[in-house]
């Protein structure tokens, strides 16, 4: 399995485990991402969920672009509805999320956390949209989520730069709520989510879903939108050049206008 669940109590923590490639996400992750949210989501044991990434260098280090490189429009868009249906079922599980982003949280890394509740960092966690860098645009609901975590000046000079933030600037600027050596990341989120899991399930459910209705209304057509140019990004040269270069480890060359 590249996705393990584990439960403790009423908190479950789910763990991204693909460490040969820093746990990007290949649509048989996603496809068991989608399995396990589906088994938490229907498990009312379960109170609040910890994310997390294997070992000490990566939460995810993004959508697999190895098996992105080679995808036509069709693919692309089939592949944005798999990233849309994760961070969608993350953003509307019924429990909390509580992101300990133990590393680099790029592209659909950064997408997942911005989509659960709240986000931990560890030290060394690093977090970027480098989309652009690809020749494709975000496309599993970061174009939204970001603006909304960090407000449009931070989230346009992520996603128009492919800037890296690192910790203690993404707690400067609101994407994080703290920051912890590797160490305490997990011992920490597991204490908030123990906290929420103290409270009334019932209140905290309805509390979550109030919350997102704060930003829902305009953000479904942004996501609709957002899908639909991901996948139009797939029938240029642009994409292909930009994936090929990430795997031939070499600079791109853009070119369409
Ligand atoms: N998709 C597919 N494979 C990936 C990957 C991704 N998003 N991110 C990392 N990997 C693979 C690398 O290709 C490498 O595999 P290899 O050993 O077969 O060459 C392995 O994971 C280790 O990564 P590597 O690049 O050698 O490690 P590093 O420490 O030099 O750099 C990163 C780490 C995260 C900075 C770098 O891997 C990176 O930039 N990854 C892509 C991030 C990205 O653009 N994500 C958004 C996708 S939309």
């Amino acid at each position: 399995m590249t996705i393990e669940l584990t439960r403790d109590g009423h908190v479950a923590t789910i763990t991204l485990s693909r460490p040969e490639a820093l746990n990007a996400f290949n649509t048989a992750q996603l496809r068991d991402l989608l399995a396990v949210l589906a088994e938490v989501k229907t498990d009312v044991g379960i109170r609040a969920v910890v994310l997390t990434g294997a070992g000490e260098r990566a939460f995810a280090a993004g959508a697999d672009i190895k098996e992105m490189a080679d995808l036509d429009r069709a693919g692309g868009l089939a592949f944005g509805r798999l990233g849309h249906a994760i961070t969608r079922g993350v953003e509307t599980l019924p429990q909390p999320v509580i992101a300990a982003v133990n590393g680099f949280a790029l592209g659909g890394g950064c997408e997942l956390a911005l989509a659960s509740d709240i986000r931990l960092a560890s030290e060394n966690a690093v977090f970027a949209q480098p989309e652009v860098t690809l020749g494709i645009p975000p496309g599993w609901g970061g174009s939204q989520r970001l603006v909304r975590a960090v407000g449009p000046g931070f989230a346009a000079e992520m996603i128009l730069c492919g800037r890296r933030v690192k910790a203690d600037e993404a707690l400067r600027i609101g994407l994080v709520n703290a920051v912890y050596p590797q160490s305490e990341l997990l011992p920490k989120a597991r204490a908030l989510a123990d906290q929420i899991a103290s409270n009334s399930p019932l209140a905290v459910r309805a509390s979550k879903e109030l919350m997102r209705l704060a930003f829902n209304g305009q953000a479904i057509s942004g996501l609709d939108t957002e899908l639909n140019l991901f996948a139009d990004a797939f029938a240029t040269t642009d994409q292909k050049e930009g994936m090929r270069a990430f795997i031939e480890k070499r600079s791109p060359t853009f070119e369409e206008h």
